[in-house]
């Protein structure tokens, strides 16, 4: 007797497929102030997001790790001191650093490792730049509150060694698909030296004190032309100004994740990331 069931009609009983994004594909942020949907374009740059206490800058940076999980060629590396802002992706990464900086250290220069045999792959075949779908895959780090590592935990050396592992992979990581996207309640010289600041092609300023902090995520000067994320409402979390290299900023809502959207998600990326079989192991147990 067959006791299969049929198949329904409507389509229903089809096995959903969620999206699959890449990272070449530009990171929906939120809208603009005409309500326009605003995308980021993350390979080849990289993002710092600055703002006051509670502005909104770990749900941002929740919002491009979500894109990138989604992403079959990216892989994510996420440090997070505070460990509840980036953990819910634990298990989609391949490294997840808590309150632990010599781990922050280690992680980091296994990336910058990463980075130097890319560069000597790419000289060695003649090319500049990796493109999509290319030998390897992307690899994006996000950092929730650098100054945890920068300026908090362990001692001086290791802060600075932090900052210098960190200011490399930004500034070289591009060309090879090493992407960094960074969260500080305040990018100041102590936090972030201003050599590591001014590297980041994108900047995101949610709502700051005052408008030297503004300056201070936007660059100097575009308090004086008018900008200053200070005038953003304290309680409008998410809304801040998004500038990029040579642009001017725009002001931006930023999309917002719930910790149950979070948990889908990641649940999701991280099933889409299992080990696979290896067919052969399959053959030769048959
Ligand atoms: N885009 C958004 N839309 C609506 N609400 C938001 C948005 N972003 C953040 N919020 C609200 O603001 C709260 C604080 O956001 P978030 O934790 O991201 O701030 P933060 O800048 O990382 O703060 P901290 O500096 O303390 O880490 C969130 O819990 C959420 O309720
Ligand atoms: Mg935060």
């Amino acid at each position: 007797m067959n006791t299969d069931t049929p198949l329904d009609p409507r389509g229903v009983d089809r096995v959903p497929v969620g999206p699959l994004l890449s990272i070449f594909d530009p990171v929906y942020l939120g809208i603009d102030e005409y309500g326009h949907p605003v995308y980021l374009p993350m390979i080849y740059r990289n993002i710092l997001i600055g703002g006051e206490p509670g502005s909104g800058k770990s749900s941002l940076l929740n919002t491009i790790v979500a894109h990138a999980a989604l992403c079959p060629d990216v892989r994510l590396c996420l440090l997070d001191g505070k460990q509840v802002e980036l953990g819910l992706w634990e298990n989609a990464a391949d490294v997840f650093v808590g309150p632990a900086i010599i781990r922050a250290i280690t992680t980091l220069r296994r990336v910058q490792t990463v980075m130097d045999n890319r560069y000597a792959y790419l000289k060695a075949h003649r090319r500049r730049k990796i493109g999509p779908n290319d030998v390897f895959g992307q690899i994006l780090v996000a950092c929730d509150e650098i100054a945890y590592f920068s300026a908090t935990a362990g001692d001086k050396k290791e802060q600075e060694l932090f900052s210098a592992l960190l200011r490399d992979i930004v500034a070289r990581g591009r060309a090879v698909g090493i992407i960094v996207a960074a969260a500080t309640q305040r990018p100041s010289s102590d936090i972030i030296p201003p050599s590591l600041r001014d590297l980041f092609a994108w900047r995101f300023a949610g709502r700051t004190t005052n408008d030297v902090s503004s300056d201070i995520v936007l660059g100097h000067g575009w308090y004086a032309r008018g900008f200053t994320a200070n005038s953003i409402d304290p309680n409008n979390q998410g809304e801040g100004y998004l500038i990029a290299e040579g642009g001017t900023p725009n002001r931006v809502k930023a999309a917002y994740l719930t910790d149950a959207d979070i948990i889908r998600l990641a649940d999701y990326a991280a099933y889409i990331r299992r080990p696979k079989p290896d067919p052969n192991e399959w053959e030769m147990a048959a």
